[in-house]
């Protein structure tokens, strides 16, 4: 269990202090802080759980939520960005998160355009972006991260094989330090992604930190179904994939590896 005192006390000075909502059981994170930023919760405010009955993944999957075995926190965040640099996002919330992992746990960690966090083959968390936007501007985004830490089975007929810290690291890891982890480095992450002269970074560290955005071939899913080489991201943080058709500038859905034909 979380020890609420501890982790307020580790967050002072931070644009996470005093907005801290924790929540034995919910339905989703996400859920709670998209309704709260409509009812106008400042910029930082976390909503974390122990708990979802209700957890939600990309494209309408659930998320495996079980009572004390995952990270669940969403944040919501408005950052003073142009619409256009939204998709920039969901990358720099996984380099926060790829980061927090590695401190926490030792372990080596991998990024799946555009927000997967994989260890080795296998899922280990994944970020559900939820924006907002008036007049070309975002006008909040809920960042929801969900990582696997303590369970030590999954359903079998998952999309991505699943596995834990616990199970990787081979030792108890300790969700607090990974929250507190978590909140500063994606606090880093908000901040650059305001200042313009860090955008180009921001896609080449996460060509940096991942094994599937450059020379591996993928399947496509998505609006923009195809198979191709990945040739790296864009300014934008879009995936270039070479097709035996040209070059596909792929904006949204998810890659696979490819299964040979
Ligand atoms: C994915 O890989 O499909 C994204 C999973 C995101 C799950 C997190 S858990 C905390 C937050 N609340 C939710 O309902 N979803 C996100």
């Amino acid at each position: 269990m979380y020890d609420l005192a501890a982790l307020d006390a580790a967050l002072a000075g931070t644009i996470f202090a005093g907005k801290l909502h924790f929540s034995p059981v919910t339905d989703s994170t996400n859920s709670e802080a998209v309704d709260a930023a409509r009812a106008a919760a400042p910029h930082g405010s976390v909503y974390f759980a122990d708990e979802q009955l209700a957890g939600r993944g990309r494209g309408n999957n659930n998320w495996l939520s079980t009572a004390g075995e995952g990270l669940y926190v969403s944040v919501v965040l408005r950052p003073r960005i142009f619409l256009a640099r939204l998709p920039l996002l969901p990358l720099a919330a996984g380099l926060a998160a790829a980061d927090a992992v590695r401190a926490v746990s030792g372990l080596i960690v991998d990024l799946r355009w555009p927000n997967d966090i994989l260890l080795g083959a296998r899922k280990g968390g994944g970020i559900l972006v939820e924006a907002h936007t008036e007049d070309h501007a975002v006008s909040y985004a809920v960042i929801g991260i969900g990582i696997n830490v303590h369970q030590r089975r999954f359903p079998p007929d998952l999309a991505t094989p699943a596995t834990s810290l616990d199970s990787e690291a081979e030792r108890r890891i300790s969700r607090q330090p990974l929250l507190i982890a978590l909140l500063k480095s994606l606090e880093r992450e908000a901040l650059l992604l305001e200042d313009p002269a860090a955008w180009a970074a921001i896609s080449m560290r996460v060509e940096q930190a991942s094994t599937w955005v450059r020379g591996r071939v993928v399947e496509v899913h998505g609006p923009q179904a195809c198979t191709g080489l990945t040739a790296g991201l864009d300014e934008n943080g879009f995936l270039l994939v070479q097709t035996s058709a040209g070059m596909v500038t792929v904006q949204t859905g998810g890659i696979r590896e490819a299964t040979s034909s």
